[in-house]
């Protein structure tokens, strides 16, 4: 059943995908998270109503959490997948992450990407960069690359200047990154700000460091207190995105807060995340 919804869900984003502009999957997304849910909250007050007026029939039964066919009514409870579910322990002990393709894929201190994961569908989003070259860092997996145009388009309208500075970097990438910021600023310094190799989301595709002229294109905490960084906050999710690394969620994420890092997880699932005020992880937390 789960990988049944999976692969619909799969399928259905490709036929969208290669069928319309950017700002149209968006506003689809859009209305399908927002105005679908208000809809549905409609009917489940309908649904309360009746319910609250058993017929002889309902009087007789259990109550129960399951529909006739055996499965939780709540889909959100079976189909998220889980952080305990979604991992194998490797030989030497590490956890490997297995739903690789999946938009709510979580890399963190406790979880690794296989050394030689790619994502298959990786392009260049129509946005600016501080830079001219045609690095791999300019990359984004598609869904990720189409929602940052929306979101970039929605803050230019605003009157602000965003720039993507970092999306996609491959494991060895990661190696040197590392390996660099220890080098600079001593291992314990580097654990806190940046990933070991496997471990970063950047190799998913769907992370991408953003700055702004006001902090001279730097990826620095003041970014948050900018007029870009106050409205990604408040925005992002709109279009798909969260903050990943919060204030005061150092201890759940294992990282300082970067105002910076935005993480793709689809609309649905970010306005959930931002309306919580919460992290991926404790997003993720089976209950
Ligand atoms: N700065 C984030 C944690 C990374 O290196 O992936
Ligand atoms: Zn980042």
């Amino acid at each position: 059943m789960k990988k049944y919804v999976i692969t619909s869900v799969l399928i259905g984003s490709v036929i969208v995908l290669s069928a319309c502009k950017p700002v149209d999957w968006a506003q689809q997304q859009w209305n399908s998270a927002f105005n679908d849910s208000k809809e549905e909250s409609e009917k489940d007050k309908e649904k309360e109503n009746n319910d609250s007026k058993p017929n002889e029939s309902q009087q007789d039964q259990p109550p129960s959490d399951t529909d006739e066919t055996g499965e939780p009514e709540n889909p959100q409870e079976t189909d998220l997948p889980w952080l305990n579910e979604t991992v194998t322990v490797s030989g030497d002990g590490k956890a490997i992450v297995q739903n690789l393709d999946d938009m709510l894929i979580v890399a963190n201190k406790e979880r690794n990407l296989p050394e030689d994961y790619v994502p298959a569908d990786l392009v260049t989003p129509n946005v600016p960069f501080p830079f001219k070259e045609d690095l791999p860092k300019k990359k984004l997996r598609k869904e990720a690359a189409l929602s940052v145009e929306v979101l970039f388009k929605a803050a230019e309208e605003q009157g602000l200047e965003l720039l993507a500075q970092s999306g996609y970097r491959s494991y060895d990438t990661q190696v040197s990154i590392f390996a660099y910021n220890a080098d600079q600023y001593g291992e314990e310094k580097a654990n806190q700000t940046s990933a070991q190799p496997g471990q970063s989301e950047h190799q998913t595709g769907l992370s991408l460091d953003v700055t702004s002229p006001q902090v001279n294109y730097e990826l620095v905490e003041e970014f948050g207190e900018t007029k870009e960084g106050k409205w990604l906050a408040e925005n992002a999710h709109k279009y798909g995105f969260i903050i990943r690394y919060l204030k005061d969620k150092e201890e759940i994420t294992g990282y300082q807060y970067e105002p910076w890092h935005l993480r793709y997880v689809g609309v649905e699932h970010a306005k959930e995340i931002h309306e919580r005020g919460i992290t991926l992880e404790e997003y993720l937390q089976k209950p």
